[in-house]
């Protein structure tokens, strides 16, 4: 019964397929993904949830796994209130210098720390800095994770965006089945936090809905 049970899921995984990054999905929905890295954040983090919230918009949060240790809390939060939580790392590390074997570690290191906090297994990982070499592929392929990267990059991080930029920067680019990477953690959540709220309407008056990476991807899929 178990050896069933075992040989099935090999063929579906697909071997020898590469891992690529997911940045956006191909769809007429007008449907987006809002996502956060670099968090939790003591003070940003639940200003951000507070205003997702009052606006009923799930989104994404790439935590990491050391500062979801410092705020196990916030981690709580994010999953009583129906977002999801993606795994970036337990530090934030330059992936160029790690082994596979170290890649595959960071992400079951923070895998472990978010299923004691809250119960649930990550599975979608984008990795720091957007970096992707053969071992972050190898690694994120052994866990079975989707890599996930994005499509809109408002660069809310940089002290040079305002929150009227990062809005204008989005506004212009985004278009069904899109990602959009903000920043929960770092130095410039101020201006990403003021962009928020004016971005959920907006784009909301321009008829799109927003989704988790779940969603996204089971979309692309149906
Ligand atoms: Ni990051």
């Amino acid at each position: 019964m178990a050896a069933a049970i075992l040989f099935a899921p090999v063929a579906a995984l697909g071997k020898n397929e590469i891992e690529e990054p997911v940045h956006r999905i191909n769809t007429q929905k007008k449907i987006v993904a809002l996502t956060f890295d670099d968090g939790p954040d003591p003070v940003y983090t639940p200003l951000i949830l507070e205003t997702l919230h009052k606006n009923g918009v799930p989104a994404t949060f790439f935590v990491l796994g050391s500062q979801a240790n410092k705020y196990p809390s916030i981690i709580r939060w994010m999953q009583k209130a129906g977002h999801e939580i993606g795994n970036h790392g337990y530090e934030h590390h330059d992936l160029n210098k790690l082994t596979e074997q170290q890649v595959y570690d960071e992400i079951k290191r923070t895998e472990e720390t978010i299923r004691k906090i809250a119960g649930v297994f990550t599975q979608y990982y984008r990795p720091p800095g957007g970096v992707i070499t053969h071992d972050v592929q190898n690694a994120v392929q052994t866990t079975g994770y989707d890599l996930i990267y994005w499509s809109v990059d408002p660069r809310d991080w940089s002290l040079k965006r305002t929150a009227a930029v990062i809005v204008n920067s989005v506004k212009q680019s985004v278009t069904p089945g899109d990602i959009i990477l903000f920043h929960d953690g770092g130095l410039n959540q101020k201006q990403t936090l003021k962009a928020l709220q004016q971005l959920i309407s907006e784009l909301r008056s321009q008829g799109y809905k927003f989704v988790t990476i779940s969603q996204l991807l089971h979309e692309a899929a149906s």
